[in-house]
């Protein structure tokens, strides 16, 4: 048995050695849900939304939330009680094929990921708010899954371009290896969903972190920010050379609640495609407290636990805090089950680009104001998908993964240890063996199509590299047992 510090400082050692991009990261769960309702302070300040949201953070959340109001918040359904920020994006619902929707079963709220790339990250500012995503966009440009980061040509790299890659749809299947982090930037239909995702589907969106250094919002809450080169990773483009967090938000939805009902999956905002996507973000840290963080929470585990400036809350204090319901909203449930969504949103599934939606009515446009490719309610054409991944059977059984010997590198042989040289995404999970009670901490890098575990088990650290287009590695699975990314939720 060795000493926690020197555990910690093995796993250092592997990220070092894994990666010569920062990855020093904190992954914040929020995992109780504020509200589900038609607000959203960014967009429609002041107004009813068109559409409805999940809401994450801050209790002080309304029509009308600035950094004040959320900084005043009595409580956060964040774990760390020093972030009273809002996060929210658009719900899931499913449509019966007779129009009836429900809100899909949220499972553990949301996790938004502070990743620290690249060099001097600054803290949020003060009443810095953005959105990331376009809720009218209904068709995608470029091949899926991305075609190497490498190879991406000046047109792949625009802002427009990746943004649509900084969204991801992750199909779960906890007893099939995991897919990488922003696969797939569509919904897949309910067909594909059904037979594949067993354990529902991640909806993923990355922010841009490259800030012009003077604007906390702009008109259109985007043009203050722009996203690094590769998207995760990459340099950022002249005139937003401010570094800030950057934010990955995850949320999974219950979608197999619902096998073998007829119907389809819409978000809120009528998309039945997943190209609309979007999400927002209003900062409510106090700004030298956040810088402290982003200076000295570096820990690899990603665990909010390992830093010491945080306090801690429970999930009962998380899932207790909930905003007031404005008055106007009170007697509206979008939770369902209604006819249609909430709000009265149309389907439209493109590829044109969705119609406008007015904020603050009640009420759909008529169908003679909307473009004459929307009809509600409509089924999605079937998207074609490939996947990238090499299908293995696992024989393991669950447990502690021990790799193929062709892909295991001890961290002691620092030299023999990959280096990835292109950008990585991050992945990690703690896990509570089910076998042996001892825990573990697993970190999983996607780059260029290749995966890289780290699993970090007290004083045994083990690197594996997997890859999916050299099939002699063998792949290394998920704990069978594992909680989701920590959450602990399993829905049965
Ligand atoms: C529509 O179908 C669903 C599923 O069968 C059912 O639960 C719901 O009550 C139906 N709605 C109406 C208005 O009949
Ligand atoms: C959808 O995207 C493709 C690829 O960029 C483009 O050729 C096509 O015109 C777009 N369709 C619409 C309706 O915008």
């Amino acid at each position: 048995m060795v000493s926690s510090s020197n555990i910690l400082s093995r796993a250092a050692v592997a990220a070092l050695a894994l990666s010569n991009v920062a990855t020093a990261f904190w992954r914040m769960p929020c995992h109780g849900r504020t509200g589900l309702a038609r607000i959203d302070p960014l967009v429609d300040t002041g107004e009813i939304s068109d559409h409805a949201h999940a809401i994450h953070g801050g209790s002080n959340f309304g029509f009308t939330a600035s950094y004040d109001d959320l900084m005043a918040s009595d409580c956060t359904s964040c774990s760390v009680k020093e972030d009273k920020s809002a996060y929210w994006t658009p719900s899931l619902h499913f449509m019966y094929a007779n129009g009836t929707t429900v809100v899909v079963p949220q499972v553990g709220g949301m996790l938004s990921y502070y990743l620290l790339y690249g060099e001097n990250v600054k803290a949020f500012p003060a009443g810095f708010r953005m959105l990331a995503g376009d809720g009218r966009l209904r068709n995608f440009s470029w091949p899926v899954p991305d075609p190497p980061k490498s190879n991406w040509s000046p047109e792949e790299s625009t802002q427009f371009a990746l943004s649509q890659k900084a969204l991801g749809f992750n199909c779960l299947n906890y007893k099939a290896e995991a897919e990488p982090t922003l696969y797939r930037h569509f919904m897949p239909d309910k067909k594909y969903l059904d037979a594949n995702c067993a354990d529902g589907l991640r909806l993923e969106l990355f922010f841009p972190s490259c800030w012009n250094g003077k604007d906390l919002d702009t008109r259109d809450h985007k043009s203050h920010m722009a996203y690094s080169s590769l998207v995760i990773d990459g340099d950022c483009p002249s005139g937003f050379e401010t570094r800030l967090p950057s934010l990955l938000y995850e949320t999974i939805w219950a979608t197999q609640a619902f096998v073998g009902a007829e119907g389809q999956f819409v978000l809120s905002n009528g998309d039945p495609t997943g190209y609309g996507y979007h999400g927002d973000f209003i900062n409510a840290w106090d700004i030298d407290f956040l810088q402290r963080a982003v200076d000295t929470c570096t820990n690899p585990s990603g665990r909010i636990e390992d830093c010491p400036l945080f306090t801690i809350q429970d999930d009962s204090e998380s899932n207790s805090c909930k905003f007031k319901m404005p008055k106007k909203l009170k007697d509206e449930d979008c939770a369902g089950p209604a006819d249609g969504l909430c709000g009265n949103v149309p389907i439209q599934s493109g590829p044109d680009y969705a119609s406008h939606l007015k904020a603050g009515k009640t009420e759909s446009p008529s169908l003679s104001e909307l473009p004459s490719s929307t009809v509600a309610p409509t089924l999605v054409p079937t998207l074609s998908y490939t996947s990238g991944g090499v299908s293995v059977t696992d024989s393991q059984g669950g447990g502690i993964v021990v790799p193929a010997a062709a892909a295991t590198v001890r961290v002691a042989d620092e030299a023999a240890a990959p280096i990835i040289t292109a950008p990585a995404m991050y992945e990690a999970d703690v896990e509570d063996s089910p076998k042996d009670g001892k825990s573990r901490s697993t970190s999983r890098y996607t780059s260029d199509g290749a995966e890289y575990h780290v699993v970090i088990e007290e004083e045994v650290v083990t690197v594996t590299a997997t890859t999916t287009t050299t099939p002699h590695y063998k792949r290394s699975r998920h704990i069978h047992h594992r909680r989701s990314h920590g959450q602990g939720l399993k829905v049965l």
